[in-house]
């Protein structure tokens, strides 16, 4: 039995735990305000906020429900468009109807509930914020002019009624009517749910399901089926010995939020935003990234420059398979049927040393890459200590360019040094021609890609001549 709470209403099911989301609450519970557009992730016309334990307080997400099998919502609370309508207008309502921000209305709901999301859980109501939170929302109608207004209104207006804090947010906005009073006995209804609930431990793994939605929805509606535990030591981010060990099921956002991650690759929230939208990223599972073998998947490409390792586990014993090893061919994995990523770890890079990402895509957000890489140096003045180059969209799996890391290490960073390095790396890959570019093209791009991490991290130590 599946036990979560919708809107202030209980729901004990025992529908498919492969059953998503939005047909649950559309078909099911009749509650229209939560739109079906895409379905596959891309228009947040179906947006809705789950709330989850972590550490003492229920933290709330704007996710997608198309992806979302209700499997995952064992003693969580969901809240719909109608769970946050009061009997007046919310402030941020308000703004987008004095706006005009909503024309045929269509996307409206998404874009209320991802900016309450923002509401919830962001200290000072920063703008850019905000825009980011809306990454996932798209809108045919409005040319976004009357929403970015509606924003800044939104954002002023809330600022002068509520002197909000962190940690008393969710009572302040009940007490200023910007979320309806129910919301104060949430977090006791939800314990008293998650007393009842017992995980399945077979079938196919499900972690965010944000690929496996899009690829096998129908399917997964009537198969055997299990869900990576939510619990918050499941998304769990930690240092020891030198090594950063991140639990399986942590999500991407998870890795953005983590002062931990930000410590060591300080430019991370920048890269991360280039990866998916916000609401895809709230379920994005770092071992979902890797096991699902993408080429190009971003997270994996990351995680190779940064020589990481999957901890696997089954039947209660487990091995360690460096991540440049785990990939056999396209979508092959050195992963036998049953064993599971219990978790990922790499090194802490330590002395000087500097990481970067590069992605291109058709477009700059919400987009899959044509090519993308990652790189970590370490250096000592400008002699190369030890480098790590990794590249996706050029081979038929993730790929770790090891001739031209191999050759950047012990040399001195320079013009010529880079220009080898690159053509080296031209020759170790075997793209191909795809809906994403010609393999001329895509060579080409890693070549400019490469030269990037250079410009970006080392501009003093490039000539202008290099660098045009
Ligand atoms: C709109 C949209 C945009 C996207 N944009 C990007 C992007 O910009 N960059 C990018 O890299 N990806 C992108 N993706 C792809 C996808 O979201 C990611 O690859 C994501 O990390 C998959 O993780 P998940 O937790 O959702 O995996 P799931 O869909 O839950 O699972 C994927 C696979 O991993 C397996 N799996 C999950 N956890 C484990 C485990 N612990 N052990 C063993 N197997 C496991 C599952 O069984 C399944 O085979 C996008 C997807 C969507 C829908
Ligand atoms: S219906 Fe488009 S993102 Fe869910
Ligand atoms: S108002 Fe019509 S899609 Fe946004």
């Amino acid at each position: 039995m599946l036990i979560f709470l919708l809107n202030q209403q209980k729901i004990e099911t025992d529908q498919h735990p492969g059953t998503v989301l939005l047909d649950f609450i559309r078909n099911d519970n009749r509650l229209f305000g939560t739109k079906e557009g895409c379905r596959e992730g891309d228009c947040g016309a179906c947006t809705v906020l789950t709330g989850r334990y972590d550490g003492d307080k229920v933290v709330y997400r704007a996710v997608n429900s198309c992806l979302l099998p209700i499997g995952s919502l064992q003693g969580k609370h969901v809240v719909t468009l109608e769970g946050l309508n009061g009997i007046e207008n919310t402030v941020l309502q308000d703004a987008f109807v004095y706006e005009h921000a909503s024309q045929c209305g269509f996307c409206t709901p998404g874009f209320i509930v991802s900016l309450t999301d923002f509401l919830l859980n962001n200290a000072d109501l920063k703008f850019q914020e905000a825009i980011d939170s809306i990454s996932g929302n798209i809108c045919r109608c409005t040319g976004y002019a009357s929403i970015r207004r509606a924003i800044d209104r939104f954002i002023l207006d809330v600022k002068n009624k509520i002197d909000l804090q962190p940690e008393l947010r969710i009572q302040q906005l009940i007490s200023a009517g910007q979320l309806p009073a129910y919301f104060a006995e949430i977090p006791v209804r939800m314990a008293e749910l998650v007393a009842d609930t017992s995980p399945v431990k077979n079938g196919k793994i499900i972690a965010g399901g944000t690929d496996l939605f899009v690829q096998q929805a129908d399917a997964l509606r009537s198969a055997s089926v299990q869900f990576v535990d939510d619990a918050a030591v499941h998304h769990q981010i930690r240092v020891e010995n030198n090594e950063c060990i991140i639990a399986a099921a942590t999500t991407m956002e998870d890795m953005r939020r983590s002062p931990i991650f930000q410590k060591i690759i300080p430019d991370f929230d920048k890269f991360a935003k280039l990866i998916a939208s916000k609401p895809i990223r709230e379920r994005a599972t770092l071992a979902g990234n890797i096991v699902n073998a993408s080429p190009i998947a971003d997270f994996t490409i990351i995680l190779l420059a940064l020589d990481a390792t999957v901890e696997l586990e089954k039947n209660g014993s487990g091995r360690h398979v460096a991540l440049h090893d785990f990939y056999l061919g396209y979508k092959q994995l050195d992963l036998q049927p049953d064993e599971k990523i219990a978790s990922i770890r790499f090194p802490v890079p330590h002395g000087d040393y500097a990481f970067n990402f590069e992605k291109v895509s058709r477009r700059t957000h919400l987009d899959i890459a044509s090519v993308n890489t990652a790189a970590l140096i370490a250096y000592e003045n400008s002699t190369i200590q030890s480098a790590r180059l990794s590249a996706g969209g050029v081979a038929p799996v993730p790929f770790l360019l090891r001739e031209s890391s191999a050759f950047l290490t012990g040399n001195e960073i320079n013009d010529a040094v880079v220009q080898q390095a690159i053509d080296i790396a031209a020759a170790e890959i075997s793209p191909i021609s795809d809906v994403r570019g010609s393999a001329d093209y895509k060579r080409t791009l890693l070549c400019q890609l490469i030269f990037a991490h250079f410009h970006e991290k080392f501009p003093q130590v490039l000539s202008e001549e290099a660098s045009l």
